[in-house]
């Protein structure tokens, strides 16, 4: 068992950077559309089913979660992006969380960005990556739901994904695969994690 997983406990959650918690342990946040499985990841990593509540509903998640491991890691799960049905203004509200969060927070280590890799580059990861690649923010692409596609069309959707981001951002992005239903990705994430806590 990892060390980082020994022991976990939700912390807090917020519904904006004021009342996010003390910026003490270096932070690792997931963040993609609404429904990618942001959730379900964190769970996954975790290896605690029902930590990060899970909905087949978009738009679950509304606040900042804030996890801590026994690793001395903080695992933050954000509300989605892209999702339209709570209305404009909670949408816009949502996003300005997200926004502050990320732009705000000195503690944040590294940002996993979540993907379907069911799908097409889709202009809205793009242009939310090109956001954080802007705010200069350590980010890792996390390709989600890989049981639920093909692995010749996953792969094509990650390197069609990978090709238009070197469009808009310098550099080759780190890539992931998981799925919380195959367990695939765990250990990487885990390693990939550990590795930054040294480094901080
Ligand atoms: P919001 O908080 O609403 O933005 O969603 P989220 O990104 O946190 O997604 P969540 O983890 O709640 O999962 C959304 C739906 O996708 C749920 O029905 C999950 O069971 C399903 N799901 C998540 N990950 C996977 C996966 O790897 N494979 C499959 N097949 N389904 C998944
Ligand atoms: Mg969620």
């Amino acid at each position: 068992m990892s060390v980082l997983t020994r022991q976990i406990e939700f912390v807090t959650s917020s519904p904006d950077l004021a009342g996010c918690p003390p910026p003490e342990l270096p932070e690792f946040a997931f963040i993609g559309r609404s429904n990618v499985g942001k959730s379900s990841l964190l769970n996954l990593i975790v290896g605690k089913k029902g930590l990060a509540r899970v909905s087949a509903t978009p738009g679950h998640t509304r606040l900042i979660n804030f996890f801590r491991t026994s690793g001395g890691a903080m695992l933050v799960d954000l509300p989605g992006y892209g999702y339209a049905k709570t209305g404009k203004a909670t949408r816009e509200r949502f996003s300005e969380t997200i926004a502050e969060y990320l732009a705000g927070r000195g503690s944040l280590a590294l940002v996993f960005v979540l993907i379907d890799a069911r799908l097409t580059p889709q202009a809205i990861d793009l242009e939310f990556i090109e956001w954080l690649a802007e705010r200069e923010l350590r980010m890792a692409l996390v390709f989600t739901k890989t049981d639920k596609v093909k692995p010749r069309a996953m792969q094509a959707n990650v390197v069609a994904f990978v090709e238009k981001l070197a469009e808009i951002c310098e550099g080759k992005p780190e890539v992931f695969i998981s799925s919380s239903r195959t367990g695939a990705g765990r250990r990487e994430l885990l390693g990939r994690i550990g590795e930054a806590l040294v480094e901080s």
